[in-house]
C-alpha cells in the first residue's frame, strides 16, 4: 500500500498540524509505502516572498524529522523537486470542469478571508490531484478539510481514466474519526489565519496557554469539562487516566482553570521537549537535511517519471 501526504509550508507549523496530520501519518508509517513532500508550489498560492518560501520549507522538514519522520521509512521531498508534477496538472487541467473547482470550498473560504482570486488559488485542487495521482497513492492522509479536494482527486482519475484507459489508481482519503477539529487560543478552529494557534516550538507557549480564553465560572463552582478548550487540548497531550483526573477535578469543584493550563502546559513539555532537542540537533547540520530532501527527491522523480511515461503515451505527446 502507498500513502502519501503533503503539507504546505506557508508558516509555522502549530498544534492543529501535528495532531490534524502529521501524527497520523506518523502512526501508518509502520504500515506501507510512505511518501511525505513539502508543497513549496501549492504555497506559493499564498506566500509571495522568496526568502521565507525557501526558509519554511526548511523549517517544515526539521519539524517532521524532530517530530518522528523517520527517513529510512518515508520518502520526504520537496514539491518542486519533482516538476513532473507541473505538466501532469495541465494534463487534468485539460479535463477539470469549471464547475468542479468553483464548488471547492478552500477557495470559497479564502475569497471570504480576503484573498485575491487568482488562478493559483482557483486551480490549487488540480495540483493537488496531480501530487497524489503521479505517485499512485492509495492511502491520503489529510485533516477534514481537504476531505472534498481528495474527492476531486478521484473525479479526475476517473475522467482521466475513461478517456484514456486505466491508468491511475482512485486513492482514498484517510481522516481518523477520532481526530477532531482541534481547538485554537479562542476556542475556534486552529488556524494560522485566525492567529490563534500555539507553535510545535512555541518560545511564547507558556503565554499563549495561560491566554486561552474559557468562561468566568469562578474557581469553587463545579464545571462541565467537555468543550472546554483548556480540557480539548489537555485530552491531546495527557494520558487517558491523567484526562479523566482533570475531568473529575472540574466536575468536584474548586478546580480552576488556572491550575488546567498549567497541567497542559506540562503536558506539551513532556512530548514536545525531546523534539526540540532533536530539533535543534538537526537544525546544527544543513548539509545532512539537504541530502535527506535530495535523496528523497531522486527517489519521488524515479516513481513519478515511471507514471509519466504511461500518461504521456496515454495522451499522445
Ligand atoms: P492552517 O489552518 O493553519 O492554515 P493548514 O490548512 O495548512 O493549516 O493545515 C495543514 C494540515 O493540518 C491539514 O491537513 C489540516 O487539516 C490540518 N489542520 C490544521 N489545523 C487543524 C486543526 N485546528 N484541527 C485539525 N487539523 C488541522
Ligand atoms: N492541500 C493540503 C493542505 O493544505 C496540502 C497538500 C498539497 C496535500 N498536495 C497534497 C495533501 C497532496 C495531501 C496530498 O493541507
Amino acid at each position: 500500500m502507498r500513502i502519501l501526504t503533503g503539507i504546505q509550508p506557508s508558516g509555522k507549523l502549530h498544534w492543529g498540524n501535528y495532531f490534524g496530520a502529521m501524527k497520523s501519518m506518523f502512526d501508518l508509517q509502520e504500515k506501507g509505502e510512505n511518501f511525505m513532500f513539502i508543497a513549496n508550489y501549492h504555497a506559493m498560492t499564498t506566500v509571495r516572498d522568496g526568502k521565507a518560501l525557501r526558509e519554511a520549507t526548511r523549517e517544515v522538514a526539521l519539524d517532521y524529522l524532530a517530530c518522528g519522520l523517520d527517513p529510512e521509512k518515508t520518502i520526504m521531498y520537496r514539491q518542486s523537486d519533482v516538476p513532473e508534477v507541473q505538466e501532469l496538472a495541465w494534463y487534468l487541467s485539460c479535463l477539470t470542469p469549471m464547475g468542479l473547482l468553483e464548488r471547492c470550498h478552500s477557495y470559497k473560504d479564502k475569497m471570504a478571508h480576503g484573498f485575491e482570486a487568482t488562478h493559483g488559488l482557483f486551480a490549487y485542487p488540480v495540483l493537488m490531484a496531480a501530487d497524489i495521482l503521479i505517485m499512485n497513492a492509495d492511502l491520503v492522509p489529510v485533516g477534514k478539510d481537504q476531505k472534498q479536494h481528495l474527492e476531486v482527486t478521484r473525479d479526475l482519475a476517473q475522467k482521466f481514466n475513461n478517456a484514456y484507459g486505466e491508468i491511475f489508481k482512485l486513492p482514498d482519503a484517510y481522516i481518523p474519526e477520532t481526530v477532531a477539529t482541534i481547538p485554537g487560543t479562542d476556542g475556534q478552529k486552529m488556524s494560522k489565519s485566525y492567529h490563534n494557534t500555539i507553535e510545535l516550538f512555541d518560545v511564547s507557549a507558556k503565554k499563549k496557554v495561560m491566554g486561552i480564553q474559557t468562561d468566568s465560572t469562578p474557581m469553587e463552582e463545579p464545571k462541565e469539562p467537555e468543550g472546554n478548550s483548556v480540557y480539548e487540548l489537555y485530552k491531546l497531550f495527557a494520558t487517558p487516566e491523567e484526562v479523566a483526573q482533570m475531568a473529575a477535578n472540574f466536575r468536584a469543584g474548586g478546580y480552576g482553570y488556572g491550575s488546567a493550563k498549567k497541567e497542559l502546559l506540562n503536558a506539551y513539555h513532556r512530548l514536545f521537549d525531546p523534539f526540540k532537542e532533536k530539533r535543534d540537533q538537526l537544525a546544527k547540520d544543513p548539509k545532512s537535511l539537504e541530502d535527506i530532501l535530495q535523496d528523497g527527491a531522486k527517489k519521488a522523480r524515479w516513481s513519478a517519471a515511471k507514471t509519466m511515461e504511461k500518461v504521456r503515451k496515454a495522451v499522445g505527446i
